[in-house]
């Protein structure tokens, strides 16, 4: 393709986007398909010919939309919200074209210097002190992986480039709650921990969030049998209820038994940019490590997950491999990414955040965070207000968890498995009709409904529209399976 025939087909796809993204509120916001259909809508083997940029986008609309669930859609509620602002659509778009390689500063010196620029704005903008040096990864399973294995050298004292983890009967520990997302669990089998190291601190029931004291007296006894603690991984937001673990609390148990803390704020970092919210994390400056996705709630598109160290030089110690084929006259005055992380080369990442910042800027980007914890607030004071309806979990940030309790035949409130069948049951016929889409998931035994709040195009308006959607297909569930 010739950067003439580039222009055009540019051009239509722009135009292409703009109207889908317009009109995304007209359809489903499950994908109606099933299992291999649209796998099975593609010839089997490659094409041969060339085809016009119109039949590409044909393609997109009647192959590739249908099989998508649309987490733009102003009433998704599932998962988390996964923005993809446009104005990081077209920063993606920048660091596409420019088609740059980042696999040393030399290979391209803007790529790393306006991740380092973009990384301290973003810093700053979440009232993080200096201590911080960040970088941004894939994801925030990859920060997670990597702050595991910066944890893991630091405790073995650079085991890795002596014999490995090799010492069973001194084994290294990791602590998390069941409330950890599970890439936790996943980096620390993949740093070679072993599941039997993973201990899973106690929560508390009201909260959801990590007990320091379970914590203190499990690192007690981890000590008395011999194990070394080596990292701790607390969360701001947690993946089911936005539970707070007490960063302080947690840092200062840290502190003491030199063990590594990381935080996971993957969704909920993004409060970290509302003076008003940074309470929420206070603890934060003594971890050694921290994340959150600007491509969760904020809404810069994935893949930008920001990764805070506050010793680069150990991260990097545990990372470089410096062959020769990349060494040059700049190594020693420059940051050269790739000792940062685990890929060598990189994208033009912080494009997506550059752009997001300069061509929406910082205070829109806030009030709409803003009206996410008001809706949140909202939709929280209605459930509480109905005596059907269980608020089930505090609301520090923008999901709201619930579970919808009826009658049951015996004239008493639902409860244990027909409880659970009710509501999963609910929400499923919710999602079916394709007008929202809520997600499910267990907590501390029990199903629960999560009502996550927070896709840019989601209004007060579209809230009330859900609010009475689940009172109407709840009540129906429940009337469907009561007897007369
Ligand atoms: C608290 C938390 N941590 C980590 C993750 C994983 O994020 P990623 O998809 O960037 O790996 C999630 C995703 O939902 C999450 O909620």
């Amino acid at each position: 393709m010739t950067p003439e025939q580039f222009r055009e087909a540019g051009h239509d796809l722009i135009d292409w986007i703009a109207d889908y993204r317009a009109g995304i509120g007209d359809g489903p916001v499950l994908a109606a398909v099933e299992p291999g259909q649209v796998a099975s809508s593609f010839a089997p083997s490659p094409p041969s010919e060339s085809v016009t940029m119109t039949s590409v986008l044909d393609e997109l609309n009647d192959v590739i939309v249908p099989g998508i669930t649309q987490v733009q859609h102003p009433m998704h509620y599932g998962w988390f919200p996964s923005n993809a602002s446009l104005s990081s659509v077209l920063g993606d778009m920048a660091s596409s074209g420019l088609g740059s390689l980042g696999i040393s500063w030399e290979s391209s010196p803007a790529l790393t210097e306006v991740e380092q620029v973009v990384c301290d704005w973003m810093r700053q903008l979440c009232g993080l002190s200096e201590r911080w040096s960040g970088t941004i990864h894939d994801t925030a399973s990859t920060a997670c992986f990597v702050a595991l294995l910066s944890a893991r050298e630091r405790a073995s004292d650079h085991a890795q480039v002596s014999g490995g983890l090799r010492d069973p009967d001194r084994p290294l520990t990791v602590y998390c709650t069941a409330q950890a997302h599970s890439s936790v669990r996943k980096a620390a089998l993949l740093a070679g921990y072993g599941a039997d190291n993973l201990r899973v601190v106690d929560v508390d029931p009201q909260t959801y969030a990590m007990k320091s004291d379970d914590l203190a007296a499990m690192i007690e006894s981890d000590l008395a049998a011999g194990a070394k603690p080596a990292c701790i991984v607390a969360t701001v937001g947690t993946t089911g209820t936005t539970a707070i673990d007490p960063l302080a609390a947690v840092a200062a148990i840290a502190r003491q038994h030199d063990c590594w803390l990381h935080v996971d704020a993957a969704m909920a970092g993004s409060a970290m940019l509302l003076p008003e919210q940074r309470h929420l994390f206070d603890g934060i400056e003594e971890a050694d490590s921290l994340c959150w996705n600007p491509h969760k709630w904020m809404g810069t598109i994935l893949d930008t997950s920001l990764y805070y160290v506050a010793d680069p030089e150990h991260l990097i110690r545990v990372m470089s491999t410096n062959p020769s084929y990349l060494q040059s006259a700049a190594d020693g005055k420059v940051v050269q990414y790739r000792d940062w992380g685990i890929p060598l080369g990189r994208r033009f990442r912080s494009l997506k955040l550059l752009f997001h910042l300069r061509l929406d800027g910082i205070e829109s980007i806030r009030a709409r965070l803003r009206r996410d914890l008001d809706n949140a607030q909202w939709l929280a004071a209605e459930i509480e207000a109905n005596p059907e309806w269980d608020l089930v979990a505090p609301v520090p940030f923008q999901t709201v968890c619930t579970i919808h309790r009826p009658l049951g035949a015996d004239g008493m409130p639902l409860n244990g498995e027909e409880l659970d069948t009710h509501n999963r049951a609910w929400v499923e016929r919710l999602n079916r009709t394709g007008n929202a889409y809520l997600t499910t998931t267990v907590v501390e035994g029990r199903w629960i409904v999560r009502v996550s709040i927070g896709v840019e195009s989601t209004e007060r308006e579209h809230v009330e529209a859900l609010w009475a959607l689940m009172q109407t297909t709840a009540d129906e569930t429940a009337l469907s399976v009561r007897p007369e």
